[in-house]
């Protein structure tokens, strides 16, 4: 009886919904509020002034019909006219978008489109989410339509969902929440600012989208690969990045295979390895020293970095961030004579290992290569970052990178610094000081470096 009841929802249903969501915009917002007061106003003033006319007429038979008749009438308007004012407030334009699905074919088999039941701003940014009774429209057709979902909006489409909410627990399921932000896009530079250091030292911010700052929980996904064609801003990505963990007191290491990408940071004391055999040896090193947090937090009777911190906050442990930068660099082991190849296997193992073992005790791999193909990052390291990032990509690139094409759809080609994680979708890297000159091509001046203190 559920089920059919689930799959039959009268159109009055949609009335209650679109109700509740004109109250809470009512109680939200202001413009609503005016609207409401302006016509309870202009309705009492009609009814004072047709009160004022019934009463100077003659007494008689006509005057006691029309006293009874507006006792019962006026308030009855009035309630209707008031109800469908909030219901208004709750979807408006609804009659112009169910059209503009019609035309753009955006419908089920018998030409019927998704019905708008809500529209709220989300608080403190431009986002608006509309939610839709899905009307045997199915998800996969609003995806393969969200061009006609865009421009019937006037809106850049961020993503379709189902989403369970509110008192409708039985026709949630029929729920299709589309979140859009205005289609001026996400600006093209986005300057570091200290607002996007995280509190928390297991959160960082990777980047802006429309929303506001997007961040990754470290506890959740403490392992990264970044990927994407030449020129795509992964290194400026990097250096963010490693920004933040310094900031928040981590251990950091970087290796640069390319040599010539972390001058500042070099300068500011960090340790940049560029040799390949130092390199291995600092992979066993981290290791060693972070095996031996495993009696430390036996002994605490903590299960992993975060707890052992919050335990001890006097005396926290950091994490011990390596970043690899141009890992093909090292890992890359095609057409290298039998002696190198073992020695980028045994490197590709040490990897592997502390990919799978060392989340726990503190550790995070920041993995950045142009093309993370399976014969450069291993499928044991890849299947351990949990955290996918791409850049400018292809169709190929894309789908080597998340295991979907999504990066190559949503990132135009000729666009820099703009990127789609697999936790967060599309966001735009921030620049810091150096690379703010680089981009305006000027003489490298006040580097936010010498601001920062060293930890290394
Ligand atoms: N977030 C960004 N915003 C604006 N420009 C960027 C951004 N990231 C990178 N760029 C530009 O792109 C150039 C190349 O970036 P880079 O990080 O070196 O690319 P990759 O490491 O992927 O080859 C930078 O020098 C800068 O001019
Ligand atoms: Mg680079």
């Amino acid at each position: 009886m559920n089920k059919k009841e689930n799959t039959q929802i009268k159109p009055h249903k949609y009335y209650g919904m679109r109700f509740s969501s004109g109250m809470d915009n009512l109680i939200t917002q202001t413009a609503p509020k005016l609207i409401l007061l302006v016509s309870i106003i202009i309705y009492f003033f009609i009814i004072t002034i047709v009160m004022i006319n019934i009463y100077n007429l003659e007494a008689g038979s006509l005057q006691n019909i029309l006293n009874t008749i507006s006792k019962f009438v006026f308030p009855a308007m009035g309630i209707i006219g008031f109800v469908m004012l909030i219901i208004t407030f709750g979807v408006p334009n609804a009659s112009t978008i169910y059209e503009n699905f019609v035309k753009g074919e955006l419908t089920n088999s018998v030409n019927e489109p998704p019905i708008l039941l809500s529209k709220r701003k989300y608080k403190g940014t431009s986002a608006i989410e509309y939610t839709f009774y899905f009307n045997g429209v199915v998800k996969k057709v609003f995806e393969e339509k969200k061009d006609v979902l865009a421009s019937s909006l006037n809106m850049e489409v961020v993503d379709i969902d189902y989403k369970l909410r509110g008192k409708h627990k039985k026709i949630n399921k029929q729920q299709i929440v589309v979140t859009c932000v205005p289609s001026d896009g996400i600006p093209e530079k986005i300057y570091w600012n200290d607002k996007y250091l995280h509190p928390d030292r297991d959160i960082i911010t990777l980047g802006v989208n429309w929303l506001g700052a997007v961040t990754v929980d470290l506890k959740k996904t403490p392992h990264m690969l970044i990927g994407g064609s030449s020129g795509c801003g992964k290194t400026v990505l990097c250096r963010s990045l490693i920004h933040q963990f310094v900031e928040h007191g981590d251990k950091v290491y970087i290796a640069d295979f390319k040599g010539i990408d972390f001058f500042e940071e070099e300068e500011a004391g960090y340790e940049v390895i560029t040799d390949e055999t130092i390199f291995k040896n600092l992979i066993i090193d981290v290791l060693d020293t972070l095996d031996t947090r495993k009696e430390i937090f036996r002994q605490a009777h903590v299960r992993n970095l975060s707890q052992y911190n919050k335990k001890n906050p006097s005396n926290q442990l950091p994490r011990v961030v390596l970043f690899i930068d141009e890992a093909a660099e090292v890992l890359d082991a095609t057409g290298l004579p039998k002696e190198q190849k073992l020695e980028i296997a045994e490197v590709t193992g040490l990897l592997s290992k502390a990919a799978r073992k060392y989340r726990a005790l503190g550790l995070t791999l920041c993995i950045c290569t142009q093309r993370p193909s399976n014969d450069i990052i291993s499928g044991q390291i890849k299947n351990n970052l949990d955290l996918r990032i791409a850049g400018k990509c292809d169709d190929v690139l894309s789908d080597i990178i998340l295991d979907t094409t999504e990066a190559s759809r949503q990132i135009p080609k000729n666009s820099v610094g703009l990127f789609f994680s697999n936790t967060n979708g599309l966001f735009r890297g921030l620049l810091l000081d150096e690379d703010v000159n680089e981009v305006n091509s000027h003489k490298k001046g006040n580097s936010h470096m010498g601001k920062i203190k060293s930890h290394a």
